[in-house]
């Protein structure tokens, strides 16, 4: 199955306008022409139309960091799907380690931004991740396949062709220390292989599966080089254009 590669930036609580749509125009440069594989970026909610704007025209996708599942209403400091649509956005992360950690967002809330995003049409990238303590307990693929059955829950076959999968190990994220190309790809392949039996063998080929955590230009192409690897989920070295860049050519 010849699955494109997806490289997304994740700008997570970074950037003011202006950085935002330099950066944007940086990356904007840089992708074009890159007719294998995609980009994707992330930006804060602030700036999803600036940057929407900067990369008219391009090939880059624009996603929003998390995603209601309410088209309007009384969810002071949300943002709804069709939001994100009218900033110029398609996709929308849910359910990262940051929002489960830190803004405690349980498996139901991020089961219903799921379908949330997929039913106003965006494309869902679904992380989710292992801390240190469940790896070291031997618990990461108890609580992967957890994780993956609550976040995806009710979710049809049809609708996985707009869902991608984020592996991020939380021990990886922010700490220059990634997993090992093996320890990724047996994850992906675990994954994988979770999605065949709960929903087809098709779709468990078709739906693209990102990496996460200390991905940079030094160890890119050897994740990428993974049969199961599919694309990347960047966080630190997605805010310079120049490591980005790198990320994005990967070879
Ligand atoms: P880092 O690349 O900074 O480790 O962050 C990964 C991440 O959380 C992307 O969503």
């Amino acid at each position: 199955m010849n699955r494109r590669p997806l490289l997304a930036g994740n700008w997570k609580m970074h950037t003011t306008v202006m950085e935002a749509c330099q950066l944007a125009a940086e990356i904007g440069k840089c992708s074009a022409g890159l007719a294998d594989r995609d980009v994707l970026l992330a930006p804060p909610y602030t700036v999803l139309s600036e940057v929407a704007h900067v990369l008219q025209g391009s090939e880059v996708l624009i996603a929003s960091q998390n995603v209601c599942w309410e088209e309007k209403g009384a969810f002071t400091g949300e943002i709804s799907p069709t939001m994100v649509t009218s900033a110029g956005g398609s996709a929308a992360i849910i359910g990262h380690s940051e929002r489960r950690q830190i803004f405690h967002e349980d498996e139901e809330i991020i089961n219903k931004r799921v379908h949330g995003a997929l039913t106003f049409g965006l494309m869902a990238i679904f992380c989710i991740g292992e801390t240190l303590e469940e790896r070291e307990a031997d618990k990461t693929f108890e609580l992967l396949e957890s994780q993956i059955r609550a976040g995806l829950a009710g979710v049809t076959a049809e609708a996985m062709k707009k869902v991608v999968v984020a592996y991020e190990p939380v021990w990886a994220i922010g700490t220059g220390k990634t997993a090992t190309k093996e320890q990724a790809q047996e994850v992906h392949a675990f994954i994988r292989k979770l999605l065949a039996e709960m929903f087809e063998k098709d779709i468990a080929e078709s739906v693209r599966i990102l990496y996460g955590g200390s991905v940079k230009p030094d160890n890119v192409d050897e994740l990428m080089a993974q049969p199961d690897i599919d694309g990347a989920l960047v966080g630190g070295a997605a805010l310079d254009a120049e490591s980005f860049c790198r990320i994005i050519n990967f070879t």
